[in-house]
């Protein structure tokens, strides 16, 4: 076994939904795919010594810290995981490659344009890896999808066409949260779903966009005060996006996202034509894939249902059997195995900071053309 595996020391930092779920990829990720750079939960992060303490304890971490700082500087830490609030991705990942450490920053990459252009700057000036969590297109069937459009099953791309809802703020009554502060969050449906979204347009059309016409709205301007419930807080970034989009390969789309669409749960549904085929995919069914091609004899054509299995990569890593099923979880171990990967390898993990910072001029041109309400070249 020494010669097959090499340890890494890894720390957490923020234990929340997706803290947890880096933690379990951490702890499954060897088992899942053998050989290879092996992790150890060494320290955890939280905003207080008490809940990092219960968090260190639940996932299985060594040590914990309610100072962010000393756990980047911890000497048994090679790898960072970043998952604190958006606000606070920037001085995290910065640090983290001045101190020499590898990391895997959430999305998006941070509150503004500049502030992720500086994150570029610090990994250009490391030799280490970066990579940002758009987990979406790390499930083996987005993967086959982008395979079978690169070779040609599809023709030539010509259209994109996707939607990301989810009803987490429908309620309005539902408090206020730092996700509805702009000062916390940065843009609010523009960063927290819409940013996925570009991620899975821009590796399926193997094209980035480059012109955008957007329009954004605030729907519930006003929600309960968590600390006080007679006062009410009020909501300063948006609700909901839609977007006219033109691909640098010539396509043309519609992106929209929205975060108080009743019934949507983890509604990324996407479709993407070409000249000889279309294929579709929703988040909500995320083993199945969906293929028209005009190859098809008309009388018996239509839409054919993959299901992932062994012939996906990296599904039979999980499962001997197609049709089981992963799920989120497995997804983002996938996620951390290509990271791992590229750390053994010294490659480039997908996408890192370099590449990532396309998706967040995007982003940031698609909050000044509805703000401008004009067309916008990226
Ligand atoms: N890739 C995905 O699918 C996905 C899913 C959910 C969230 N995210 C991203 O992950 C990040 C966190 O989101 P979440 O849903 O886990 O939020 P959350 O509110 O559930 O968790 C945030 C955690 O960070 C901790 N925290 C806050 N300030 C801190 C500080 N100064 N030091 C240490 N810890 C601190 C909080 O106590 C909490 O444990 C966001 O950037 C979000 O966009 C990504």
């Amino acid at each position: 076994m020494a010669d097959r595996v090499r340890t890494i020391g890894v720390g957490v930092i923020g234990t929340g939904f997706i803290g947890k779920a880096h933690s379990i990829a951490y702890s499954a990720v060897s088992s899942v795919f053998g050989a290879g750079l092996r992790p150890t939960l060494e320290i955890v992060c939280d905003l207080s010594p008490e809940r990092a303490a219960d968090r260190a304890a639940d996932l299985g971490f060594d040590r914990y810290t309610d100072q962010w700082q000393e756990l980047i500087d911890d000497p048994g830490v090679e790898l960072i995981s970043i998952c604190a609030p958006n606000a606070l991705h920037r001085d995290m990942s910065v640090a983290a490659l001045e101190a020499g450490k590898h990391v895997w920053c959430e999305k998006p990459m941070a509150m503004s344009l500049a502030d992720a252009e500086d994150m570029v700057t610090a990994a250009r000036s490391s030799s280490r890896k970066t990579i940002v969590g758009y987990n979406y297109i790390k499930n083996p069937a987005v993967t086959h999808a982008q395979r079978l459009i690169s070779d040609g099953r599809i023709g030539r791309v010509t259209g994109f066409h996707g939607r990301y809802d989810v009803d987490n703020e429908a309620d309005e009554n539902q408090p206020y949260s730092w996700r509805l502060s702009r000062e916390r969050s940065g843009t609010g449906a523009i960063a927290d779903i819409l940013s996925h979204l570009l991620s899975v347009a821009h590796f399926i059309t193997g094209s980035e966009v480059s012109n955008v016409a957007a329009d954004i709205d605030v729907v519930h301007r006003h929600r309960p005060d968590p600390t006080d419930s007679s006062a009410s807080r009020e909501v300063d970034n948006d609700d909901t996006v839609a977007a006219l989009v033109h691909f640098a390969n010539g396509a043309h789309g519609t992106l929209g996202a929205s975060r108080v669409n009743w019934g949507r749960k983890c509604g990324l549904r996407w479709e993407v034509h070409g000249s000889r085929g279309t294929i579709t995919h929703d988040q909500e069914r995320l083993n199945e894939l969906r293929l028209f091609t005009a190859e098809d004899d008309p009388s018996i054509a239509g839409f054919r249902t993959i299901l992932t299995g062994p012939e996906h990569p990296p599904y039979s890593a999980f499962l001997p059997r197609g049709g089981h099923t992963l799920g989120y979880m497995d997804v983002k171990i996938c996620e951390l195995h290509q990271l791992l990967q590229a750390i053994e390898n010294n490659t480039r993990a997908w996408p890192d900071f370099e590449a990532a910072v396309a998706i967040e001029r995007v982003m940031d041109q698609v909050e000044r053309s509805a703000l401008d309400q004009r067309w916008l070249q990226i």
